[in-house]
């Protein structure tokens, strides 16, 4: 008989009030699978969504964020940016067809012991149905993802949101927050696909439907985003296949 799998799921617990509950639901002899391997952090808005990337890269099924309830958190607004980053990674892995289910966030204060133990339960067994990750399959996806959250573009975008939505610049103007959620999700998607184009390059010169067809996009969409990666001096013409232009990486 084969054996049940087992996830591997790293779980980020902010110090004041997840990793408590998970201190409580530990004492309190509440029974949660051994899936999770903590890191503690001082907050969950320490927790950088390439983190998130990162952890699924180096050998997890899942990566799970606990935080303080909305409000709750010590650190004022920490708990504001780690969902919106929660929301922007998971986004990108639904894009990516990794699958947004790979990263989950939840809200446990340190009097909850009994619902971390449920929820670590309940969001195992997601994982388990999601079955192991395939990094054979998604190595190249999972490394455009991880170039796509150092983009200067998206970091500066996850950062200003208060600033832009709610403080304004130096002329008082706000962006409506519907506006900056579109922005927003059309800045990851197109830094995602870039990265994709640098990462199917890597393999050696290729010609925009070699690019389309290792991506998985449409020919139209890599030329759009090649010329971005052209103007940005990352990529670059090659050579003539016959009629076909081929493109490299600069400096290649
Ligand atoms: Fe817990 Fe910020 S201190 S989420």
């Amino acid at each position: 008989m084969s054996e049940v799998f087992q996830p591997r799921i790293l779980a980020f617990l902010c110090n004041w009030c997840s990793y408590a509950g998970a201190d409580l639901a530990g004492v309190s002899r509440f029974q949660y699978p051994p899936t999770i391997r903590v890191l503690r952090t001082m907050c969950s808005g320490r927790v950088d969504p390439l983190f998130i990337v990162e952890g699924l890269r180096s050998g997890f099924d899942a990566v799970f964020v606990y935080g303080c309830h909305i409000g709750d958190c010590h650190y004022l607004e920490g708990n504001f940016h780690t969902a919106k980053r929660v929301e922007v990674v998971r986004n990108l892995l639904e894009f990516s067809s990794i699958g947004a289910e790979r990263a989950q966030l939840r809200w446990v204060s340190a009097a909850e012991g009994q619902e971390f133990a449920r929820s670590v339960t309940e969001l195992s067994e997601v994982v388990r149905g999601l079955g192991p990750l395939d990094r054979d399959r998604f190595g190249m996806q999972l490394s455009a993802l991880a170039q796509t959250l150092r983009a200067e573009r998206l970091r500066w975008l996850l950062g200003m949101e208060r600033q832009l939505t709610e403080l304004g610049n130096v002329y008082n103007e706000k962006v409506d927050k519907r506006r900056y959620e579109e922005v927003l999700g059309t800045a990851a998607i197109e830094e995602y696909q870039k990265s994709l184009i640098l990462e199917s390059l890597v393999r050696g010169p290729q010609s925009v439907r070699e690019i389309a067809a290792s991506c998985g996009l449409p020919v139209y969409t890599i030329s759009l985003r090649l010329g971005d990666v052209e103007k940005a001096g990352k990529a670059a013409f090659h050579s003539y296949d016959g009629n076909t232009p081929r493109f490299i990486l600069s400096g290649a």
